[in-house]
């Protein structure tokens, strides 16, 4: 039987690279997006070394309008069917509101939001036409409660979950299982890229590593789980924040996200 493909969006670094080893390891050919084109050439190099699967580099930046019609449209034209779709891609903006740039929101919103809805829907679509397949969003614990100093990032975060779990709920029963991953803090480069490295949150011992996270993901999507929260802490956040009021969690959140 020909090797399954998975699509992962994001996979130059931090979890969507681990997701890309496992599902190598676990004999999926791949494609690989993300901007950084040497980061990936290196990455699908050193998979093809260790497993005999096919990879293929597919340089986008989700940022741009268009971009999600051009992965699909470019798979098409070479006759790759994706079977598993991880939407991993993503980022956050961590400043006092009136600080953050509304261009650099625009473009994580797009990024965020906007590609992986545009991404699950060209892909659902070819899924149910096919006959099934599977998609794993990334959200994150961001999706339970508002977020000050990083109100877009977590709002972008509630869109995914919520936007998923409908989704899975309208499509397994046809044959497409939309699931969410809602990590916590794990050390990547995201918290580099948003300058949010000394606050309380990466600094009090609450950090997974990507690979535990990525490995936590592909466990909970294979038994075909709706809503993965990975590790014990990061459920109790996200349980507590269903009773909690909203601002309880703002005041919590508020802690974790400062540097005292
Ligand atoms: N780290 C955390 O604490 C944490 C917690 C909860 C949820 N998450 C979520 O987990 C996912 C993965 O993040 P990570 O922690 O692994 O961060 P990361 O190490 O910074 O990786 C982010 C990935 O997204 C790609 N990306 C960023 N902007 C892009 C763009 N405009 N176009 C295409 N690709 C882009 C990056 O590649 P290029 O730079 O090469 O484009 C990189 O491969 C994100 O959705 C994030 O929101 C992270």
């Amino acid at each position: 039987m020909e090797n399954k493909t998975t699509l992962i969006t994001g996979a130059s670094a931090g979890i969507g690279y681990e997701f890309a080893k496992l599902f190598a390891n676990e004999g999926y050919n791949l494609v690989i997006t993300a901007r950084n084109e040497t980061k990936l050439n290196e990455i699908s190099n050193e998979i093809k070394n260790k497993h005999s699967v096919n990879v293929k580099v597919l340089p986008k930046d989700l940022s741009k309008q268009n971009a999600a019609e051009e992965i699909f449209n470019e798979l098409k034209s070479e006759n790759i069917d994706v079977d598993i779709l991880v939407n991993n891609a993503g980022f956050g903006l961590f400043d006092d509101y009136w600080n953050i740039d509304h261009q650099e929101e625009r473009d994580m919103l797009q990024v965020n939001i906007i590609a992986l809805s545009e991404l699950t829907n060209l892909f659902a679509k070819d899924m149910l036409n096919r006959g099934g397949g599977k998609i794993l969003n990334v959200a994150s614990i961001a999706a339970f409660q508002p977020g000050p100093t990083m109100a877009g990032y977590y709002a972008s975060k509630a869109f995914v979950l919520r936007y998923s779990q409908a989704l899975d709920f309208e499509m397994r029963r046809k044959g497409v299982q939309v699931s969410t991953l809602c990590p916590g803090p794990t050390l990547t480069e995201f918290q580099v890229r948003a300058k949010m490295e000394d606050i309380n949150l990466f600094k009090k011992g609450f950090t997974m590593s990507a690979a535990e996270v990525a490995k936590t993901g592909y466990r909970g999507l294979m038994k075909g789980k709706s809503v993965i929260i990975t590790g014990k802490m990061n459920r109790i956040v996200a349980n507590s924040s269903k009773v909690s009021p909203s601002k309880v969690s703002m005041k919590i959140v508020d802690w974790l996200q400062s540097k005292k």
